[in-house]
């Protein structure tokens, strides 16, 4: 356990209720702070959360900020604040509305926590943490998203399914934007150690590279007025974990890219080395033409986004009414 470290959560709706209660449950770090719209939900939660940590003998305090100089000193925001989809949507239908919202809170973040790490997971995931990267203007090691680990997750629960062995065993590889274009790649996934093209046909691994892309769409119909929390909140915790913990781990990340893959100035997500200063190293992997090309086509689909934003002056428009 981390001692002292405090993580802030903005957004306290089902994702950010979760990613606290994880990192309380846990005993992550001494502190975790909500903040949200409502400072009574906030705070009822925080107090729920922390009665929780004590009946799991947990130390970490969860508390309520009232305001924005109550998230000064944290060690890690985690921005979760935005619109989710809901069904028929796309993630990039979210665009300029939660990009206001990400926007305000990196405002809030660079005047009272400049030296906290970033974690994005509001969608459209890789250009919202391009927006909250522009806006803090932090180095591009301290801004990163989350979504590698959950489409990687996800890979791995297709592949369960359809092996029906190796759970906990297998080791996915998803990597670009976290959208439709996502590239999950079979030939980087195995199942302690043994290559998944070994244990599954090609029309197999198709159908789990289809689902995976699907994995988020398939909840949000499901659950009819919403999106998933339960493996987003934990995939975040893992990465909140490796930061606390400076344990190096590779994690599959959106992270800006500055000359690795052949790209500049654009986010998406590759695997990079997370410790206590964030993004340590992002890690080349050797592309096949095919996987360059899918790879390609998801960092063009971020990039139109971003685009979009800056058509729309976004990064020069005052958005202070939205929150
Ligand atoms: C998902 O894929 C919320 O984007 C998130 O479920």
């Amino acid at each position: 356990m981390a001692k002292g470290k405090k993580v802030t959560i903005i957004g306290t709706g089902n994702f950010g209720s979760t990613v606290a209660f994880i990192l309380a449950m846990n005993g992550s770090c001494h502190e975790v702070v909500l903040r949200g719209r409502s400072i009574d939900v906030a705070k009822g939660k925080a107090l729920d959360m922390s009665q929780a940590a004590n009946a799991a003998r947990k130390h970490t305090i969860v508390r309520a900020a009232k305001n924005a100089e109550d998230i000064a000193d944290s060690d890690i925001v985690i921005i979760t604040a935005g619109t989710p989809r809901t069904p028929g949507m796309n993630r990039d239908d979210l665009l300029l509305k939660n990009a206001k919202i990400v926007k305000n809170y990196s405002l809030e973040i660079k005047k009272y926590a400049p030296e906290a790490i970033v974690v994005v997971v509001s969608n459209p995931l890789d250009a919202m943490t391009y927006v909250a990267l522009k806006t803090t203007e932090f180095p591009k090691e301290r801004v990163l998203g989350m979504a590698g680990i959950l489409d990687a997750a996800r890979m791995a629960h297709f592949i369960y399914e359809k092996l029906e062995y190796g759970a906990g065993q297998i080791r996915a590889t998803v990597m670009g934007g976290h959208g439709d274009t996502m590239v999950p790649l079979p030939k980087f996934t195995t199942v302690a150690g043994v290559p998944i093209e070994d244990l599954l046909d090609s029309e197999e691994i198709g159908e789990i590279v289809r689902k995976t892309k699907n994995g988020g769409a398939q909840i949000v119909n499901l659950l009819g007025d919403g999106s998933a929390y339960y493996a987003p909140a934990k995939s975040t915790t893992v990465m909140v974990d490796a930061i606390l913990q400076d344990s190096r781990q590779i994690h599959s990340c959106a992270v800006m890219l500055n000359g690795e893959y052949g790209y500049n100035n654009i986010i998406t997500g590759v695997p990079a080395m997370i410790g206590a200063a964030g993004v340590e190293k992002v890690i080349e992997m050797t592309l096949k033409p095919l996987q360059k090309e899918k790879f390609k086509k998801s960092v063009e689909s971020v990039q139109e986004l971003i685009n979009k934003l800056y058509q729309l002056n976004f990064f020069k428009e005052d958005v202070s009414d939205e929150k």
